[in-house]
């Protein structure tokens, strides 16, 4: 392929992402995980979401980026009297079960799931914190609206950041995860810097924040790199998030330098990567979106060539379409895997809007993809 049709392959695909992100996102401004994947219909996770409102907001679409905020106030603090008894239960010493906690995803009236699910997961309420800082920040927007839901998210998280729960990858609910507490602690840093919350309960986040960090300083890192929950010794592919977009750990410090290394060398084939060792879900592939997360992080740490090669590997993942999946079967960890979950839910994910995003992202951090110029509907 030449230098300029693989540039067009990539504002083609610029432009389907954003038509995608913005044509989908519901009228109340929740972001649904996947158009037609049948696990996923009907839901819009705070993780996902997140990140699909950053790179809505870095790549010109702040008006679809600040509904989806919008919508998750609204979703927080209709769950106002829960999240006090919560925090009221957790400092008399009665730790709500994980039933109790509040949820991973919503429906797109903001209503918690009829369906089961692995759902006690943190990391989204701290995601969502850093995305509306940044996205304030980056448009100068005022910020009052998001205030309550914005102090009602810190003390939900305040109250339960030490306990266990579900990781990104909505499973190992029995361990603390390390890109959980990062996203935790970088949420909370964001809404005291951007001045979304006052003191006193500034000076507290301070104070837990302070401690987060040095717990993963501590017990979340081995042999030099971030782990995947404290007690481990390996990573998982979430760390690169930890890296960028979020800047917990600063890419060019040893951790930051290790853990890349560690990463390339555990996760990643030919430029795509997995989520960690042991993956079974659909057989284990390389994941998009991770890919992307893993060029910022080369990005932050001054690799823009290994960044650039992510980049072009995520994108070759396109179907014909143009729609980016959750994952492609390349490489499976455990190929004997995939077919059980295809049975159980179809075939994977795609498009995701999460995969989209990180492409966008990436794209747009490399300078391959430049904000003003993506065209709605080029198809
Ligand atoms: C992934 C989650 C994601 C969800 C929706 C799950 O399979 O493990 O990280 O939030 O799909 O995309």
């Amino acid at each position: 392929m030449t230098q300029s049709t693989r540039d067009r392959v990539i504002d083609r695909l610029a432009a389907r992402s954003i038509d995608l992100i913005t044509g989908l996102q519901t009228p109340t401004g929740a972001y649904p995980a996947s158009p037609t994947f049948s696990a996923y219909v009907g839901y819009s996770w705070l993780r996902d979401g997140s990140f699909i409102a950053d790179a809505a907001s870095i790549a010109g679409r702040a008006e679809s980026a600040s509904r989806f905020f919008g919508w998750c106030a609204e979703v927080i603090t209709r769950r106002a009297e829960k999240i006090r008894w919560i925090v009221a239960e957790t400092a008399q010493g009665r730790m709500p079960a994980a039933a109790h906690m509040l949820p991973a995803r919503f429906t797109f009236a903001g209503d918690d799931g009829a369906d089961e699910w692995w759902d006690f997961q943190l990391d989204g309420y701290g995601t969502w914190l850093w995305a509306l800082a940044e996205h304030l920040e980056r448009h100068r927007l005022d910020g009052a609206a998001y205030r309550e839901a914005v102090g009602l998210t810190a003390e939900y998280l305040l109250a339960s950041w030490e306990r266990p729960c579900y990781d990104w990858w909505e499973e190992h609910a029995q361990h603390i995860h390390v890109s959980t507490l990062a996203c935790i602690a970088t949420g909370l840093e964001a809404v005291v810097r951007s001045g979304l919350v006052a003191d006193p309960l500034a000076e507290r986040i301070a104070a837990e924040t302070t401690a987060i960090r040095r717990l993963v300083g501590g017990r979340g890192i081995a042999d030099g790199h971030l782990i995947k929950w404290l007690g481990s010794t390996a990573v998982d592919g979430s760390l690169a998030a930890v890296i960028a977009p979020l800047g917990f750990i600063d890419a060019r410090s040893d951790v930051g330098r290790r853990t890349l290394d560690v990463l390339e060398a555990h996760l990643t084939v030919e430029g795509g990567m997995h989520r960690y060792l042991g993956d079974t879900f659909f057989g284990g592939g390389q994941w998009p979106l991770l890919t992307c997360f893993l060029g910022l992080a080369h990005l932050a740490s001054g690799d823009a060539v290994r960044a650039g090669e992510l980049f072009d590997w995520a994108a070759a993942t396109a179907t014909a379409d143009l729609d980016l999946p959750e994952q492609v079967p390349a490489h499976l960890i455990a190929p004997g895997m995939r077919q059980t979950w295809i049975d159980r839910w179809g075939p994977a994910a795609t498009p995701l809007l999460w995969s989209h995003a990180m492409f966008l992202r990436l794209g747009v951090a490399l300078g391959r993809i430049d904000p003003t110029r993506i065209e709605e509907d080029t198809r």
